[in-house]
């Protein structure tokens, strides 16, 4: 594939976006860039600095402060917050219950959705999050919108928390999830919804490899 493709795929969480959208990336030899990641690292630096996450002003101008970077680490990707590595901390329950909070604010998303379209501006590349499709790239050439059952993702999640020793009960992971996509849903500013333009996978029942063996045929019969 000669031409630098922005491959935008949204969808709610636990999808499996940002898994297949790594080896995507790697396969196309192009840039993985993990939006949610990026709302995380804010929502770490708020609680770490006591931060009331309903009070924009005062996260605008942490974020002012809040240097975010991404290094290739294998597969997989490390994430720096003013050159620290937070790659473990920004998974975390308690950032994560709060994240939906603090991604919802107009002036957060302005900033954030800013310096995305700068990482993506040489395409190349392929994002993931929840508005790439409709306001971080509403022009890439490939959209895809990820779903699986609420009950699919929490078992996902379920094995991937047991494979690092982690136990939290399926129904507990399961209602965090209905819980975040209601909010993301719902938020006032550029909420989660599937973009016009976008192609929808339903990969309940699809492998890892199945799910990356469609996306690639989408991408073929787009471009
Ligand atoms: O990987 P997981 O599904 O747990 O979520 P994530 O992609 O790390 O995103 C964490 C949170 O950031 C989401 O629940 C959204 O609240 C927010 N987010 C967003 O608002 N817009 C994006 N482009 C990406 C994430
Ligand atoms: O980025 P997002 O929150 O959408 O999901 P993820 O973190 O990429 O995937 C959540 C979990 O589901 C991971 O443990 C993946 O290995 C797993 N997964 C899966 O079992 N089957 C798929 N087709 C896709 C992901």
């Amino acid at each position: 594939m000669d031409k630098k493709l922005r491959i935008a795929i949204d969808g709610p969480a636990s999808a499996g976006k940002s898994t297949v959208a790594k080896i995507l990336a790697s396969d196309l030899n192009y840039i993985y860039c993990d939006t949610g990641a990026m709302y995380r690292v804010l929502t770490l630096q708020a609680l770490r600095h006591d931060v009331d996450v309903e009070d924009e002003s005062k996260l605008v101008a942490l974020l002012k402060d809040t240097d975010i970077t991404f290094e290739p680490d294998g597969n997989q990707q490390k994430v720096f917050l003013n050159g620290e590595n937070v790659t473990t901390d920004i998974r975390q329950p308690d950032v994560t219950n709060a994240v939906s909070a603090v991604s919802a604010h107009k002036g957060v998303r302005e900033e954030l959705v800013r310096r995305q379209q700068v990482i993506a501006e040489a395409g190349g590349i392929v994002m993931d999050g929840r508005d790439i499709g409709t306001a971080v790239l509403p022009d890439a050439e490939v959209k895809i919108f990820l779903v699986a059952s609420a009950k699919e993702r929490a078992e996902r999640r379920y094995k991937e928390n047991i494979s690092k020793g982690i136990e939290t009960p399926l129904e507990v992971l399961q209602k965090e999830i209905e819980d975040r996509d209601y909010k993301d849903s719902h938020r006032e500013v550029s909420p989660l919804v599937q973009a016009d333009d976008a192609v929808l996978l339903d990969t309940t029942s699809l492998s890892i490899d199945e799910v990356v063996g469609r996306m690639k045929e989408i991408i073929q019969k787009l471009i």
